[in-house]
């Protein structure tokens, strides 16, 4: 991850999918290009990487995903999720980033960090999206209303270049970009 130009932001992006063709993810690499040259995106790609969330070995000594994770939200202006789905809930593996959110005290943290998502979900996947907000407003994230969009997909709209060509999308993504660079980091 490069050092970014003053005038820059730059947006972490997660994705709640492990899979290699996930729509989430696709949506995320979308938005990425959607995005003005002035807002570098970057796509998080540790979280099979990252241990079961142990508040014991949370402390100086993290293991390494968690010093990457922390250091990836810490050099972010934003972060923005996409996420599946699971059983009516998170998908287990984001819910254990968002607790290895939760102790880091360091400036940078998730703590006042502008946030959004867009869900993609055809089905609604409100359990999932539910406790999302639920998760963050317990890290103390800004959640931005604005930067927190619905706009249903299904997987025969990702192309081969693994993005997906929908206007609807596409308009909607690039008004979550807008809305996430206006918000700046709650006190
Ligand atoms: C084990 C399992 C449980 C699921 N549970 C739900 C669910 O509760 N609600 C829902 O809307 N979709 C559910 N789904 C469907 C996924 O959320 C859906 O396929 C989603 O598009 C997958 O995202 P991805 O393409 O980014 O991997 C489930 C899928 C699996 C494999």
């Amino acid at each position: 991850v490069g050092v970014k130009a003053p005038q820059e932001q730059r947006f972490l992006l997660i994705s709640g999918s492990l899979r290699a063709s996930s729509t989430n993810t696709a949506v995320l690499r979308t938005l990425a290009g959607v995005a003005p040259a002035s807002v570098d995106c970057v796509l998080y790609g540790g979280l099979e990487d990252l241990p079961p969330f142990n508040p014991d070995a949370d402390g100086p000594s993290l293991p390494p995903e968690v010093e990457r994770l922390r250091a990836a939200i810490h050099g972010a202006d934003a972060v923005v999720f996409s996420t599946p789905e699971y059983a009516g809930a998170l998908p287990g593996s984001l819910k254990n980033l968002l607790d290895w959110t939760i102790g880091d005290d360091q400036v940078g943290s998730i703590y006042g960090k502008p946030v959004g998502w867009i869900n993609p979900s055809d089905r609604g996947a409100a359990g999932a999206y539910g406790e999302l907000r639920t998760v963050l407003r317990y890290a103390h994230a800004h959640v931005v209303d604005d930067a927190c969009v619905h706009t249903p997909i299904n997987s025969a709209m990702v192309g081969p270049d693994g993005l997906v060509d929908d206007q609807d999308l596409r308009s909607a993504l690039a008004a979550l970009v807008d809305a996430l660079s206006a918000a700046r980091t709650a006190a």
